[in-house]
């Protein structure tokens, strides 16, 4: 008998990455649930048990703003994970007003950049033991209007605004997904990054103030797309056989689509990689 796939969603608690847990549970995945929120964990974990019984689910809280919760959850992970054949980075967030985090980067960029970098890195091991593993990696076309100065991280020099930091973060989503995927293709792991589509979710009204909140919710009711169809992205590349091959991609609606210009540039992933590895104080290299 075919063991099922273990698959690991980050911010699994709502949104795009409950759904995705549901619909790859439906496809007899055992889900490894991480969110920041005890109480959410449970619930969820119990409508993936009511889906798919017995199937070695499990919960892990941290919260990503603090990397201390990072790497706990990893050496969590790493003792009770025999591999990892699914990695989903799906957590992410938005800050209306400008914070710096525990080790003074920007936050935005810290929560849906380094966290999740430092998670993937971490777990690599585990990824390295997978069958048929594939990293996927929820950006955003919002990466589209992301650009970087290295001279002003933190908004120094310039005005902070609420997008700007987060379609930033989005572009390092998708430059790091790209640097990843070459760094590992030579093992037979595949790392790719999506667009889920406008989707009517909570994003816009969490560290919010009511105004954001409100446009938020008032343009996703004209234009957003359900959670169960915003998931759909996430679930073709975890799971399809249709994505078995393809990696260091953007996909959209289930399709390969091209990638921002700065994106695709290896010299700034490369950049991004040495700043996020030396700001962190650690290396990578995974062999
Ligand atoms: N909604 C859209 O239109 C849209 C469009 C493009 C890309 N995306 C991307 O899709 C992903 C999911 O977003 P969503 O729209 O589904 O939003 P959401 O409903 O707010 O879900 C975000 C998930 O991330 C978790 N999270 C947020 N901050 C965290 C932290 N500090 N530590 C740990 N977990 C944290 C949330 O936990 P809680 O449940 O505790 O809040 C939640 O589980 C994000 O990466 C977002 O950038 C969304």
């Amino acid at each position: 008998m075919m063991e099922n796939r273990i698959c690991v969603i980050t911010g699994a608690t709502s949104g795009i990455g409950r759904q995705t847990a549901l619909q790859l549970a439906k496809k007899k995945y055992s889900i490894q649930i991480i969110g920041r929120n005890k109480e959410k964990c449970e619930a969820i974990l119990k409508e993936v048990e009511t889906i798919f019984p017995n199937g070695g689910h499990q919960f892990f809280v941290g919260d990503f703003e603090n990397l201390g919760d990072v790497k706990m959850v990893t050496n969590l992970l790493l003792k009770n994970l025999p591999r990892i054949d699914v990695l989903i980075n799906n957590a992410g967030c938005v800050y209306q007003d400008k914070k710096i985090s525990e080790i003074g980067v920007e936050q935005t960029l810290h929560t849906n950049h380094l966290a999740p970098f430092l998670f993937t890195s971490r777990l690599m091991p585990l990824v390295k033991k997978g069958i048929e593993p594939r990293i996927v990696n929820v950006a955003s076309d919002s990466h589209y209007r992301g650009k970087f100065n290295f001279e002003d991280l933190n908004y120094d020099k310039s005005r902070y605004f609420v997008m700007t930091a987060y379609e930033r973060s989005k572009l390092a989503n998708v430059l790091f997904t790209n640097y990843l995927a070459e760094k590992i293709k030579d093992m037979g792991i595949l790392a790719n990054s999506l667009h889920p589509g406008v989707v009517k979710t909570q994003i816009g009204q969490k560290n919010t103030g009511s105004f954001f909140g409100w446009a938020w919710r008032a343009m996703t009711a004209v234009m957003g797309i359900s959670e169960e169809e915003g998931a759909k992205t996430s679930v073709f590349l975890a799971s399809s056989e249709d994505a078995k091959t393809v990696t260091g991609k953007y996909f959209d609606k289930s399709k390969e689509k091209r990638m921002s210009k700065l994106a695709a540039d290896t010299a700034l992933s490369n950049k991004l990689w040495n700043w996020s590895e030396e700001v962190l104080g650690e290396q990578f290299d995974f062999s």
